[in-house]
């Protein structure tokens, strides 16, 4: 692998304590190009700007697709990648979804090895923060017909990751819009997928909340994903989440938790869930706790719910009390490597 190392890193101890999420970049970026039906050489040079034509197919028609992944560093200076293969099977899923050529395994795999190597420096030592690895796949092809591009690139960078929210939310349930539909791309991490998620989580934030619980396109009774989450539903000693589809994300997150939960003992169930019935689960007083998981966030508690004629508000409870907190500590203390792995996922 071409490696070319910067002349002096712009790491400062202030870089390792930031506090937003996403844009504090390590020194270091991976970089392969696919031209003439081959990806070449995967090469490792210095976090930079790139130029590319402004007919770019990626700019034009959104052919492109992404990861989210998290470096972590335990206590004696070692660093741990979580489930990598699971990342490196679904983005190309995802590519395949979006006619973009798979990564081949090396290219991915040995690329974000190396690339950690360099930038180890840049894995907070700090529980709770992580290096967030950004992998993704775009068109480079410099043509506006309306049709596959045949060049990509293939990149990794890498920030600074520290919370992502750093509260409970408020979130909405969509009665209009929609995130994905059957035979869509709802499954894929299709950067077009967050793009059209930008308006109404907008109007959702005019109406005082934080994120947007998307439903199914058809009928809006099913609760799907929130934000960029997973979503899990605990009504009593039952946690609840939608079963994977073509329209929903698979997690590594959420499959991590609910391995977790069953290792507890905990019931779960892979079933769709609906509106209403999590609107009659507060009336009655079943519903424990609501929460949204994913890579950035990890887990986050919901402390309302809007529906279109009212909100519901839900307790924050204590750890002792709360499955998604426990939850949360136990993938945390997993992936620092502050407690057994008995799932094998550390890497
Ligand atoms: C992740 O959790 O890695 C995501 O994909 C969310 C991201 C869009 C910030």
């Amino acid at each position: 692998m071409y490696i070319e190392k910067v002349k002096s890193s712009r790491l400062t101890p202030e870089s390792l304590e930031i506090k937003t999420f996403g844009n504090t970049f390590a020194d270091h970026m991976l970089v392969c190009n696919y031209k003439d039906g081959v990806w070449g050489e995967a090469k490792i040079i210095p976090f930079q700007e790139m130029s590319f034509s402004p007919a770019m197919q990626a700019i034009h028609y959104g052919q492109a697709c992404f990861e989210g992944m998290k470096a972590y560093k335990d206590e004696n200076g070692d660093v741990f990648m979580f489930r990598p293969e699971k990342n490196f099977e679904r983005i190309n899923n995802s590519a395949i979804r979006l006619n973009m050529p798979p990564v081949p395994k090396e290219v991915f795999m040995d690329g974000l090895k190396a690339l950690l190597d360099i930038d180890r420096d840049w894995v907070p030592p700090t529980y709770g923060m992580a290096l967030y690895l950004r992998p993704f796949i775009f068109a480079t092809e410099p043509m506006i017909t309306a049709r596959s591009s045949e060049e990509f690139m293939f990149c990794v960078i890498t920030a600074v990751a520290p919370d992502y929210y750093a509260k409970p939310l408020r979130v909405k349930i969509a009665d209009k819009y929609s995130r994905s539909a059957n035979g869509g791309v709802g499954y894929a991490k299709a950067a077009g997928n967050y793009a059209a998620s930008f308006y109404p989580t907008k109007l959702a934030r005019e109406e005082g909340f934080d994120q947007v619980i998307w439903t199914d396109a058809s009928t809006h009774e099913f609760i799907e994903e929130a934000g960029t989450m997973n979503v899990f539903v605990r009504i009593n000693d039952t946690l609840i989440t939608a079963p994977i589809s073509e329209r929903i994300l698979n997690g590594v997150t959420r499959n991590s938790l609910i391995n977790i939960a069953k290792h507890n003992g905990w019931k779960v169930e892979e079933r769709p869930i609906k509106v209403s019935e999590m609107k009659a689960a507060h009336k009655d007083g079943s519903l424990k706790e609501v929460f949204g998981c994913g890579t950035a966030v990890v887990l986050n508690t919901f402390s309302a719910i809007g529906y279109p004629d009212e909100t519901l508000d839900l307790a924050d409870m204590p750890m002792e009390e709360s499955w998604g907190k426990q939850l949360k500590k136990q993938l945390m203390d997993i992936q620092n490597n502050k407690s057994e792995d008995p799932f094998g996922w550390r890497v």
